[in-house]
């Protein structure tokens, strides 16, 4: 039997985990998949998509800088892709038209409520960052149903556009938009979705968001702590965690869109910290 073809695009896509999450997923549960990362050129995102498609491939994961470019090439989008505004997940239906899926709210949500146990039900949450990685997260996180969320960002408007947006959707949920510098502490869950830190940055809020319970979690990830945890933890914060285990859910959904399997992400998410 040949294994059905996968893969993740992006440009740079040399430091990509998805092949290896991937390939210990089709492990796990005997799928027969293959799954490979594909640079596309930055001004050819679409030959590369239709030529992986048009040569048999099942499905690709999207990353930087082509997210946005997915959605908008895409046929059909699901309701929360739509919200998305960016697509990390393609496939073909049976008509064969692309559609357009974001599983990284999804994947966040499921590494706060059910790896690290955080109650997400009623819980006051502060956003930091108002650019497509939050606006992928915000929809799922939403649906959990916090008592309310705080999106603050360097750039308030990018933030009050995010309220106005999820806020149709959510009419529940107290949903509010600032600068740092208005961010009033203490939250039960702080969540940072700024790129600040890929330049050894940090958003300027005032430690008072951090009280003795707060959760702090990065969406980033890498070996050593993260900025924005490293500065969480040196003001008091007692549980902190960054978005390897997001990435590792992002795509075991991703991987059941695609075969109807749902991966146990546990051992991934412990492999992939001690890779
Ligand atoms: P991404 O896809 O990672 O969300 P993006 O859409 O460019 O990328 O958004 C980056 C986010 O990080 C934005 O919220 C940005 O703030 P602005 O909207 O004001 O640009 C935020 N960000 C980037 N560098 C930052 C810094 N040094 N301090 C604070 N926020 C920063």
């Amino acid at each position: 039997m040949t294994n059905d073809l996968y893969a993740v695009v992006g440009n740079p896509i040399s430091h990509s985990k998805s092949p290896r999450i991937h390939s210990l997923f089709a492990q796990q549960t005997g799928e027969a998949v293959e799954y490979t990362a594909i640079q596309a050129p930055l001004e050819d995102f679409a030959g590369t998509v239709h030529h992986f498609f048009d040569h048999g491939g099942k499905g690709l994961n999207i990353t930087v800088p082509f997210k946005e470019q997915a959605w908008t090439l895409a046929e059909h989008r699901t309701h929360r892709a739509e919200l998305a505004g960016a697509a990390n997940t393609l496939y073909l239906d049976q008509e064969d038209q692309l559609v357009a899926d974001n599983t990284d709210g999804v994947g966040i949500v499921r590494d706060l409520r059910d790896n690290h146990g955080v109650p997400l039900k009623g819980a006051r949450v502060l956003v930091l960052g108002a650019g497509g990685a939050v606006r992928g997260v915000l929809g799922p996180l939403l649906d959990e149903q916090p008592a309310s969320v705080v999106v603050a960002n360097r750039t308030v408007a990018r933030a009050e556009a995010l309220a106005r947006l999820f806020g149709r959707e959510h009419s529940g949920i107290e949903l509010s938009a600032c600068g740092f510098e208005q961010v009033e502490g203490p939250f039960d869950l702080v969540i940072n979705g700024t790129s600040a830190s890929l330049k050894g940055d940090l958003p300027a809020i005032t430690a008072d968001v951090i009280g003795a319970d707060t959760v702090v979690y990065d969406m980033m990830y890498s070996l050593q702590t993260t900025t924005f945890n490293q500065w969480a933890l040196d003001h008091g914060a007692v549980r902190v965690f960054d978005g390897l285990g997001m990435l590792v859910e992002q795509a075991a959904e991703a991987f059941f869109v695609w075969r109807g399997v749902r991966p146990e992400t546990s051992a991934v998410i412990e492999e992939l910290r001690t890779d």
